[in-house]
C-alpha cells in the first residue's frame, strides 16, 4: 500500500478526495492536515473531521489544524463556490470529534519522519508545506513525491493565469516548487476535463450512504463547467491509483508572487531557461471517461 498524507481545505472536492483516499485499500492515509483556503481553517479542520468520522476512522486517521492565513498575501476564501461551511449539502451532525493537539506542521514533521517514504498530497494552498520545509528541511528526504492539486499551464480560474490554490498563497507555492522534492502537478489542465457528469451524479444519489453524501455536497458545489462539476482534488487520488489515465510532461515551472500575474504558474515549455532541468511533472491530459467510471466504482464499495 501507498502511505500518504493529505493537506487539505475541505471544500467539496477535497471531501470527495478524502473519501477516496480513506476507502481505497491501496492507500494508507496516515494523517490529514487542514489549511485555510476554501473557507477559514477552523471550518476546513471541522470538515476534514466530518469526513474521517463519517467513515468511522477517528482512531486511525488523526486530523491536525494548520495555518490560518497565507504566508504574506491577505486571505480570501472561496465560500461562494463551496458554501458558508465549505461543505454544504449533507448533515454530518455535531459530534465529529476534535483535531489532535499538535499543529499541522508538528504533526506533518512527526508523521513524515516516522516513515522511510511517504507521498504528500496537498489539495489546498501550500502554506503548511512551506512552513514545514522552512522549519524542518530534514523531512524532504523522507518524501517520495508530492502530488499536488493546483496551478495550471493553460489558464486560471481566479485570473487569466492563476489557479485558486496557488493564487491563495503564491509565496508558499514558490517555496514548494523550489524545494527539490519531486512534484506531480495536477492542475486545471486536467481537472477541468475530469468533470463529474450529471449522469454520474444521479447514479450516486441512490447508490448508498456515501453516494448520498457526495450527491448532497456536489449538488451544492458552485463550480460548474458545461454539463458537469470539476472534481479538481479527486484527481490527485485518481493519479496515484491510475497514473496511466494521465499524460504528463516534465517541465520547469515558476510561480509568480507579485504583480498582475500573481499566483500564476509559468512553464518553461521550451526548456530554454533552466538547462533542460525540470522541477515538476505536469499532468496535461486525462481520460475523463475512465475518471467517471472509477469514481462510481469506488463509491459502490463504500458504506
Ligand atoms: C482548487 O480550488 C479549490 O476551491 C478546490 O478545492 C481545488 O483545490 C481548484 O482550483
Ligand atoms: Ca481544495
Amino acid at each position: 500500500t501507498m502511505k500518504i498524507i493529505m493537506d487539505t481545505d475541505p471544500g467539496i472536492d477535497d471531501a470527495a478526495a478524502l473519501t477516496m483516499a480513506i476507502n481505497d485499500p491501496a492507500i494508507d492515509l496516515k494523517l490529514v492536515t487542514a489549511v485555510a483556503g476554501n473557507v477559514t481553517v477552523d471550518k476546513t479542520t471541522a470538515n476534514a473531521l466530518k469526513i474521517v468520522h463519517f467513515f468511522g476512522k477517528d482512531k486511525e486517521i488523526p486530523v491536525a489544524m494548520g495555518a490560518q492565513q497565507p504566508l504574506i498575501k491577505p486571505f480570501e476564501d472561496a465560500a461562494r463556490i463551496h458554501g458558508a461551511s465549505g461543505m454544504e449539502g449533507y448533515d454530518f451532525g455535531d459530534d465529529y470529534g476534535e483535531p489532535i493537539k499538535k499543529s499541522a506542521v508538528e504533526a506533518l514533521h512527526d508523521a513524515i519522519m516516522a516513515e522511510d517514504e511517504v507521498i504528500l498530497v496537498p489539495t489546498g494552498s501550500y502554506t503548511n508545506i512551506a512552513l514545514l520545509f522552512s522549519q524542518y528541511p530534514e523531512v524532504k528526504s523522507h518524501i517520495k513525491k508530492i502530488v499536488a492539486m493546483g496551478g495550471s499551464i493553460s489558464g486560471g480560474n481566479m485570473t487569466s493565469i492563476a489557479e485558486f490554490n496557488v493564487f491563495t498563497d503564491p509565496d508558499a507555492a514558490k517555496i514548494m516548487y523550489n524545494s527539490g522534492v519531486p512534484i506531480v502537478t495536477v492542475g486545471l489542465d486536467v481537472t477541468l476535463k475530469a468533470l463529474i457528469t450529471s449522469e454520474t451524479l444521479n447514479a450516486l444519489k441512490t447508490m448508498n450512504e456515501t453516494g448520498k453524501m457526495l450527491y448532497g455536497l456536489i449538488s451544492h458545489y458552485n463550480d460548474v463547467s458545461g454539463d458537469g462539476h470539476p472534481m479538481h482534488d479527486v484527481n490527485t487520488i485518481f493519479y496515484l491509483l491510475h497514473p496511466e489515465a494521465y499524460t504528463t510532461k516534465k517541465l520547469w515551472v515558476d510561480i509568480q508572487t507579485d504583480g498582475p500575474a500573481i499566483g500564476g504558474m509559468v512553464a518553461d515549455i521550451r526548456g530554454a531557461y533552466h538547462d533542460g532541468k525540470t522541477n515538476a511533472e505536469v499532468c496535461v491530459d486525462i481520460d475523463a471517461d475512465a475518471f467517471n467510471k472509477w469514481f462510481l466504482e469506488e463509491v459502490s464499495h463504500m458504506k
